[in-house]
């Protein structure tokens, strides 16, 4: 069983595009895969057009011992099961308050003889339910646009992945970057790329997915851009990063690094500065995203 989050402090990032279309994927290629949504706005669950999910047919099932993995409130989508979110997650989160409450979805999960790939969808904060699903997973994808603020919470969100492993899953291996809503043609999306490449090194992967008008257009109920659009490039582009993915997953538990291994970021790397200040240069730390930006040495013409 492969468990895997999507997550990234930062909202927008292109968390919840990743999650449906990694499971798609997946599933399109033969593998048994369960979605869950945990974020309480549940937008991947109204983008696969289900809406009025009653609390007990939800992933709050999650959370509930008397309710066994078999009989989950799933639902059939194109390629995955899915296992909706509904606010009334919001309304739980107050009485998941002890530290044991992290463990709820790796417990529940143990029971799985169904499924080979469980992907998690979480919210752009650190909740008790992302941090189940950063206690469930093996893998964590961090869904990142080449822009400040993305950048910013892939960064928090890394850090969060490396507490999760030193306290909570020593199982969970360093997380993966996904660029997401690429547009070469920015210089700024250039720079970013150009600056996480430096820092991350081999955590970042090899796809991009650009940006794409058919994965920016609402969905119909229960569709992807696997069934709606076929070639293009946001369903070609989710294909070759799903392939990428599993190569990685299986470098990783064979302990194949895919290239040397890097030295961790700093971890007392100053705090990026605002755009102001960075954007001439005076103010930057050599390592905030913004000194990235200035660096006139950087690549040109990054394939995407
Ligand atoms: N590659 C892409 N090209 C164009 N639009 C995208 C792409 N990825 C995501 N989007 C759009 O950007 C918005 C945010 O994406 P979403 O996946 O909901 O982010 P998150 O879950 O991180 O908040 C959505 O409207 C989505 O349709
Ligand atoms: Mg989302």
């Amino acid at each position: 069983m492969i468990v895997l989050s999507i997550c990234n402090h930062k909202g927008g990032t292109g968390k919840t595009t990743s999650t449906i279309h990694l499971g798609a994927a997946l599933g399109h290629s033969g593998h048994r895969v369960l979605v869950v949504d945990l974020d309480p706005q549940s937008f991947l669950t109204r983008m696969l057009g289900i809406t009025d999910v009653a609390s007990d047919e939800s992933s709050l099932a999650l959370f509930d011992h008397e309710i066994k993995f078999s009989a989950l409130p799933t639902r059939s989508m194109p390629g995955f099961d899915l296992l909706p979110s509904t606010g009334t997650l919001t309304k739980r989160m107050r009485s998941l308050n002890k530290p044991t409450d992290v463990l709820w979805t790796k417990e529940a999960i143990e029971q799985n003889d169904t499924y080979d790939v469980i992907l998690f969808d979480t919210a752009a904060a650190v909740t008790v339910y992302s941090l189940n699903a950063m206690v469930a997973s093996q893998h964590v994808v961090i869904p990142v646009t080449p822009e400040y603020q993305p950048v910013i919470g892939a960064e928090q969100t890394a850090q969060t992945v490396t507490m999760v492993r030193e306290r909570l899953n020593p199982e969970l291996h360093p997380p993966h970057f996904l660029f997401t809503q690429v547009d070469a043609r920015k210089t700024a999306h250039r720079k970013y790329r150009q600056y996480m490449r430096k820092r991350y090194q081999e955590r970042v992967m090899d796809t991009v997915i650009r940006t794409s008008a058919s994965l920016a257009r609402t969905y119909d109920a229960g569709e992807t851009v696997f069934e709606r659009d076929p070639y293009s490039r946001g369903a070609r582009d989710y294909a070759n990063a799903t392939d990428e993915l599993m190569q990685r997953i299986e470098d990783a538990a064979g302990d194949k690094p895919r290239r040397a291994t890097p030295a961790p970021p700093a971890a007392d790397a100053p705090p990026p500065q605002p755009l102001s200040s960075a954007t001439n240069g005076a103010h930057a730390s050599p390592d905030s995203p913004h000194a990235a930006l200035n660096d006139p040495s950087s690549e040109r013409s990054p394939s995407a």
